[in-house]
C-alpha cells in the first residue's frame, strides 16, 4: 500500500484542469452525499483486471480499450451503449482469433465525462465564458448559466454511470455477448459492406473455427465461456473531488480503491512532478494508465513509474502513447528503451487518436483514418525493434454511424463530415472504421505472432 497517502491528500498538491466551483458549500455537500453512495465497482473486480493486465504485460494477452471521447447527458440512451459495446465485442473476436490470446475488454464508458481543455475560457463574438469541461462539470451550450460549473452534475453523472454499468454487466453475462452471435453480426455486416472483400477470408476462418467447435459439441450452451465475457470500465481520473468521494477502503484487504471505475488513467496534461492527479492515483489499488506524449522525457517517465508503482507490480501500469503518426517512431523508442532497461513491468498501449487531430477544410476537427493506421504501424515497428510487446490499443469510437473521422474503406470525405458529426468533443471512429481497424490490427498481431514463433524455433 502507498505510504503517507490519504484520499484527500491531493488537495495539498497542484491540481490542473479542474473547475472553480462558485458555490463552495454546495460542492462540499455534494461530495459528502456522493461519499455515501454505493461504489460502482467492487475492489475484487479491479484486482481481476489487474491480473488480466499482468498477463498482457508479459505478452500473453492484448488490451482493447475504447469508447466515446466524452460521454454526455444528451446522448445517454440504451441504444448508444449497446451499439458501442457490440462493436467492441466484434473487434475483440477478430483480435482474439488473430492473436490467439485473450483480449482484455475495457470500455472508455460509464464515467468518461470530464475533459481537459487547452484554454480555461472560450470567446465567441467578443463574449468570454468558461470553457466546456464535460457534462460532469458544466454544459456545452455557450450560455452563462450553462457554462458555470455545477456540483449537481456530479450526482447526475454518477447515476448515468451506474445505469450504464448496469446495462454493460447485463449484456456481458446475460447472453448478448454470445460468441457465435457476435461473429454473426460481423458476418452480416460484411456481406452488406463493399469494403469487406479485403477481410472476408479472416471472417470466414473465424466462422469455420466456430462451426468446427460446434461439431465437436463445444457451443455456448455446453461451454459457458462462449456465452459471457468480462467487460471492464475506465475513464480519465480528472475531476478529483468526484474521484475522492468514490474512493473507499476495501473491507477485504484494507486497501483504497477508486470505485468509480475499474481502471483510471491520468492525462498528458496533468502528469508532472507535484501534480495532484499523480498524488491521488498513486494511492489507489486499481490498475491505472498514464498517457505519454511528445513532451515526456525518459527520466521523468521513470520517476513517475517509481512514484506510481514503487512495488513494480505487473498489471498496475498501462502506458498509453499518443505521439502522432509522424512522431511515434522517434518519440516512443527512447521511452520504451528506458522502461525496458529499468525493468519496470508495463503494458504499452497505442492511442492513435489524440496525436492525429487536424482541422479539415470544411472547418470540422477530424482525424484521417490513414494517419491513425500509420501511428499504429509505427507503434508496432518500435516494439518489434526494441523487443517489447505491443500490448494494446486505445481508441475513441462509437457504435453509431457517425461521420467524424475521414477515410476508411467506405471513404468519408472532408465534405461529408457535416452529415453526422455528433461528438461532444473529439472525432470518433464509427462502427465500420472501428471494425476495419480491428482487422488491420489483426494482421499486425498475426505477423507479430509468426515472428515470435520464428524466433522461438
Ligand atoms: N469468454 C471469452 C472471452 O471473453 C470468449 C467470448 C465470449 C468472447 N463472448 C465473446 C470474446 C465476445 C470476444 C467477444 O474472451
Ligand atoms: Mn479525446
Amino acid at each position: 500500500m502507498a505510504t503517507n497517502w490519504t484520499p484527500n491528500g491531493w488537495r495539498n498538491f497542484e491540481g490542473l484542469q479542474m473547475p472553480d466551483y462558485p458555490d463552495a458549500a454546495k460542492l462540499a455537500d455534494t461530495e459528502q452525499l456522493l461519499s455515501t453512495y454505493p461504489p460502482l465497482v467492487f475492489a475484487g473486480e479491479a484486482r481481476s483486471l489487474k491480473e488480466d493486465l499482468a498477463q498482457v504485460s508479459k505478452g500473453n494477452g492484448f488490451l482493447l480499450q475504447g469508447g466515446d471521447c466524452a460521454e454526455s447527458f444528451a446522448e445517454f440512451h440504451p441504444n448508444n451503449i449497446r451499439d458501442t459495446f457490440r462493436v467492441i465485442l466484434q473487434m475483440a473476436v477478430v483480435l482474439t482469433y488473430a492473436s490467439k490470446m485473450p483480449i482484455v475488454k475495457l470500455g472508455r464508458m460509464a464515467g468518461q465525462f470530464a475533459k481537459p481543455r487547452s484554454a480555461p475560457t472560450e470567446t465567441q463574438d467578443g463574449v468570454e465564458m468558461p470553457s466546456y469541461r464535460g457534462d460532469i462539470i458544466n454544459g456545452i451550450e455557450f450560455e452563462a448559466g450553462r457554462r458555470q460549473p455545477d456540483p449537481d452534475r456530479m450526482v447526475r453523472a454518477y447515476n448515468q454511470a451506474a445505469a450504464t454499468l448496469n446495462l454493460l454487466r447485463a449484456f456481458s453475462t446475460g447472453g448478448y455477448a454470445n460468441l457465435q452471435q457476435v461473429h454473426g453480426w460481423t458476418h452480416d455486416f460484411m456481406s452488406r459492406s463493399p469494403w469487406a472483400k479485403k477481410f472476408e477470408e479472416m471472417a470466414d476462418r473465424i466462422g469455420e473455427a466456430l462451426a468446427f467447435m460446434e461439431a465437436c459439441g463445444i457451443n455456448p450452451d455446453t461451454v459457458p465461456q462462449l456465452k459471457a465475457t468480462s467487460f471492464y470500465t475506465s475513464h480519465e481520473a480528472l475531476l478529483l473531488p468526484y474521484e475522492e468521494a468514490l474512493t473507499r477502503q476495501d473491507s477485504l484487504t484494507g486497501e483504497w480503491y477508486d470505485t468509480s471505475a475499474h481502471f483510471l488513467w491520468i492525462g498528458d496534461r496533468t502528469r508532472f512532478e507535484g501534480s495532484a492527479h499523480v498524488e491521488f492515483l498513486r494511492g489507489i489499488g486499481n490498475p491505472i494508465g498514464m498517457k505519454c506524449g511528445p513532451s515526456l522525457k525518459p527520466d521523468d517517465l521513470l520517476k513517475m513509474l517509481d512514484t506510481l508503482n514503487p512495488g513494480r507490480e505487473a498489471g498496475r501500469i498501462t502506458l498509453i502513447s499518443r505521439f502522432g503518426h509522424d512522431k511515434v517512431e522517434n518519440g516512443l523508442a527512447p521511452l520504451v528503451r528506458a522502461v525496458k532497461k529499468e525493468g519496470h513491468p508495463v503494458i504499452w498501449s497505442c492511442d492513435p487518436m489524440h496525436g492525429n487531430v487536424i482541422k479539415a477544410d470544411s472547418g470540422y476537427k477530424t482525424r484521417p483514418f490513414e494517419r491513425i493506421l500509420a501511428e499504429v504501424r509505427g507503434f508496432f515497428a518500435v516494439h518489434r525493434a526494441e523487443g517489447t510487446f505491443a500490448g494494446g490499443i486505445h481508441c475513441e469510437m462509437t457504435g453509431q454511424n457517425v461521420t467524424e473521422c475521414t477515410g476508411g474503406a467506405v471513404a468519408i470525405t472532408d465534405a461529408a463530415l457535416g452529415d453526422r458529426y455528433h461528438t461532444h468533443c473529439d472525432p470518433r471512429l464509427n462502427a465500420a472504421q472501428s471494425l476495419e481497424l480491428a482487422f488491420l490490427l489483426a494482421e499486425m498481431l498475426n505477423q507479430e505472432l509468426s515472428e515470435r514463433a520464428r524466433e522461438a524455433a
